[in-house]
């Protein structure tokens, strides 16, 4: 089947989503998720923020779709024409998304340990939109135990379901889901029941927000200052394969490996995530590769720094015009040049 999304078509087999062929074609068309996660089954549907617009249905019936369809949701048509970056309609209820978004979600940044890998803060950060108009008072949940290893904050929470569904196909005592509905919905007690599994720690790496961080890790340090280093361990309980987040020489937390998508490419055993922090442990086998928007970047690594000359002479003490006319007043002199020629 061909699809044409903002331009680009692309052969794809029956069944495909909107989304996946988007992710096929890779760059700016590839619309934003927090809820679906293609290592997971049946995810999806649930934040929006993956609309796009279906301009042509299909070669069939080329008739547009009225409403906005959410990407994850939406199979290939053949003939389907699609806008995702270039559709005005979908940049703006994606904004809109946003905002709702964080209606009731805290800016508390600069304490959330998922700060500069957190997908909200990034699509908040994308969409260039710092306003909210919101001005209520937020929910708030109490605080809830969760064990020795993960920490639950539910005002982070966005409802988006991975780590439900996480706890329901990978570890088998789930009997939890999201109570209630509406502003009320709340990630609760249920999950505590899946918590005590193996897998369980899986939980924090599939979370898009801080909701759910590592207890082990928790306000150690923030991640950028980190190096990430992809490490594998022989382990009987999964695949061994890992991130290693190393301050200096020590391991300081471990995380799945995520691919450019932000997903887990092998979830990880709890063992290996939270009891083995030796890197006597792990054979490290090189540098992570980095999101390319993450704040993560700044801390990067991987390329070697270019030497920066810096003009200590004039330039810097004075900044250049057209700086100095941004930031001051149209009517407020410079310097005592200026002021003779505004009085002449
Ligand atoms: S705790 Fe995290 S993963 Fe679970 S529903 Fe809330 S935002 Fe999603
Ligand atoms: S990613 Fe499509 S609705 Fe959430």
């Amino acid at each position: 089947m061909k699809v044409t999304i903002d331009g680009q078509t692309i052969d794809v087999e029956p069944g495909t989503t909107v989304l996946q062929a988007a992710r096929m074609i890779g760059g700016s068309c590839v619309p934003p998720t927090m809820c679906y996660y293609s290592k997971l089954k049946n995810t999806g549907g649930n934040c929006r923020c993956c609309l796009v617009e279906v301009s042509k249905g299909s070669d069939k019936d080329p008739r547009p779709m009225p409403k906005l369809q959410p990407s994850c949701k939406t199979a290939v048509q053949d003939g389907m024409e699609v806008k995702s970056a270039t559709s005005e309609r979908a940049v703006k209820a994606r904004k809109a998304i946003t905002e709702m978004l964080l209606i009731n979600h805290p800016l508390d940044c600069p304490v959330c340990d998922q700060a500069g890998e957190c997908d909200l803060q990034n699509l908040a950060y994308n969409n260039k939109e710092n306003r909210s108009r919101f001005v209520e008072q937020k929910v708030t949940f109490s605080t809830e135990d969760l064990g020795p290893y993960i920490s639950l904050n539910k005002n982070r929470c966005i409802i988006c379901y991975r780590c439900v569904k996480l706890a329901d196909q990978l570890t088998p005592e789930r009997i939890h889901g999201v109570m209630n509905r509406g502003d009320h919905a709340e990630i609760s007690t249920y999950i505590k029941n899946s918590i005590d599994n193996e897998m369980s720690g899986n939980m924090i790496d599939v979370c898009p927000v801080g909701a759910l961080t590592d207890k082990t890790a928790r306000f150690d340090s923030r991640v950028w200052f980190y190096k990430p280093y992809n490490a594998h361990r022989s382990c009987t309980k999964c695949a061994g394969k890992a991130t290693v987040w190393m301050f200096g020489d020590h391991i300081r937390r471990v995380t799945g490996r995520k691919d450019e998508n932000r997903e887990i490419e092998d979830y990880i055993c709890n063992e290996c995530r939270f009891d083995h922090k030796d890197p006597k442990d792990w054979v490290i086998e090189g540098p992570r590769k980095f999101e390319k928007f993450s704040v993560i970047n700044v801390n990067n690594y991987t390329k070697p720094v270019k030497k920066v000359d810096l003009n200590m002479g004039e330039l810097p003490e004075k900044g250049r015009p057209q700086d100095r006319e941004k930031i001051s007043m149209k009517s407020f002199p410079y310097d005592a040049e200026e002021l003779k020629e505004l009085n002449s």
